[in-house]
């Protein structure tokens, strides 16, 4: 046992940052893609932003474009972006609200929203077609806290997801997680792997030095980790301020009956394979990391709050949002040092320290994932 913290977690001195391969090479991200993207599941946002029937958006996963929407009967799904006639996207706005079905503007083959295909001109006395063999193709859904989690892989079947989620029932239920909404959304690109910035996320080592605002409202040294193995990793920190805001007072309407302390916890949990979530009493802000290639990424960050915050006096999301974005900011910098760093022939694997156990735990599960 580690004698540094009043954590459970295990620090082994000598453990050593990742081999550059692991961040470079073309051929260990198409393994990551086989045995982490192609298993695992990505979360694509949160539920209430598409809170009607009809509503949609677009989401690129690796390659793939998928349509995820709320049906008529509320029900969330993943479409692949490719009609069934002769492959075209069937959808170009990045995001809407379908009126009761989707149309390809090519030759106007129709979809209901439950992806049975129901109109194909001139089709319908052909023989040997059967409209029923038609729908758009659906990539596989699931909700926890309601986040929207999919996979998208045809070929077979992904990691069981309640037996996957298990450690993270019932989580987020201090915060109502299912009832809140998202109100803000940025665009991060970035020239870093996207195991940098869940590294970079699971330690605040570098907290005093590269984020001087939130270093005031946080005491980096406090907290407790309560997953320490596995896919999903974290715990949380002492807040020393009300919230993590630029005026560090609360922002919004509490998420909950906060008790226990709290009110004056931030929470951090990682999930493999693309969500961040970082979790106050008056808001959730969490990213979603999304690969292209070995050296580059997308994130997208999200903002949710009470659905009555913006109802009631006091509700200043902008000194949330202006905190997570200059704090974000500072993030993706240092992540891409890190990319820079590790392409240059002169690195070689690094010592972790006792204040960054996560790491070293996300990088032995994921050396096992990746199978050695
Ligand atoms: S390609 Fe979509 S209708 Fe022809
Ligand atoms: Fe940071």
């Amino acid at each position: 046992m580690s004698t540094f913290f009043k954590t459970a977690e295990t620090f082994i001195p000598g453990e050593m940052t990742l081999p550059q391969k692991y961040y470079t090479s073309p051929e260990v991200f198409a393994r990551e893609k086989e045995r982490i993207f192609d298993r695992y599941w990505f979360c694509v946002g949160h539920h209430s932003r598409i809170a009607n029937p009809g509503e949609y958006f677009l989401q690129d996963i690796l390659g793939e474009n998928l349509i995820i929407l709320r049906d008529r009967q509320g029900e969330i799904r993943a479409f692949f972006n490719v009609c069934r006639h002769r492959g075209t996207r069937v959808c170009e706005q990045p995001e809407g609200r379908f009126k009761n079905s989707i149309q390809c503007d090519y030759h106007a083959w129709t979809y209901a929203l439950d992806g049975k295909l129901i109109g194909a001109p001139f089709m319908k006395d052909v023989p040997g077609f059967r409209f029923e063999d038609f729908p758009l193709r659906a990539a596989h859904v699931r909700l926890w806290a309601g986040f929207i989690f999919v996979n998208t892989n045809l070929q077979s079947e992904p990691l069981p997801f309640d037996e996957l989620f298990a450690p993270l029932q019932g989580k987020l239920d201090r915060w109502n997680a299912p009832t809140l909404k998202v109100m803000h959304r940025e665009r991060y690109e970035l020239a870093s792997n996207w195991k940098y910035i869940f590294q970079n996320f699971n330690e605040c080592y570098h907290c005093p030095t590269i984020h001087p605002m939130l270093n005031q409202f946080t005491d980096y040294t406090s907290g407790a980790n309560d997953l320490i193995e596995g896919p999903f990793l974290g715990g949380y920190l002492e807040l020393t301020q009300q919230s993590m805001t630029v005026t560090g007072r609360i922002c919004a309407l509490p998420l909950g009956d906060l008790t226990g302390g709290d009110d004056k916890r931030a929470y951090y949990y990682s999930l493999l394979p693309n969500l961040l979530l970082n979790i106050h009493p008056d808001y959730i802000m969490y990213h979603l990391i999304f690969p292209h290639d070995p050296g580059h990424s997308t994130i997208i960050s999200e903002w949710m709050f009470h659905p009555e915050a913006a109802s009631r006096p006091g509700f200043n999301p902008q000194d949330a949002i202006d905190f997570w974005h200059q704090t974000n900011l500072q993030d993706w910098h240092v992540c891409e040092l890190s990319q820079r760093g590790v392409e240059s022939s002169a690195y070689t694997p690094g010592w972790y320290t006792p204040r960054e156990t996560l790491l070293a735990a996300f990088d032995r599960d994921y050396l096992k994932t990746m199978g050695g």
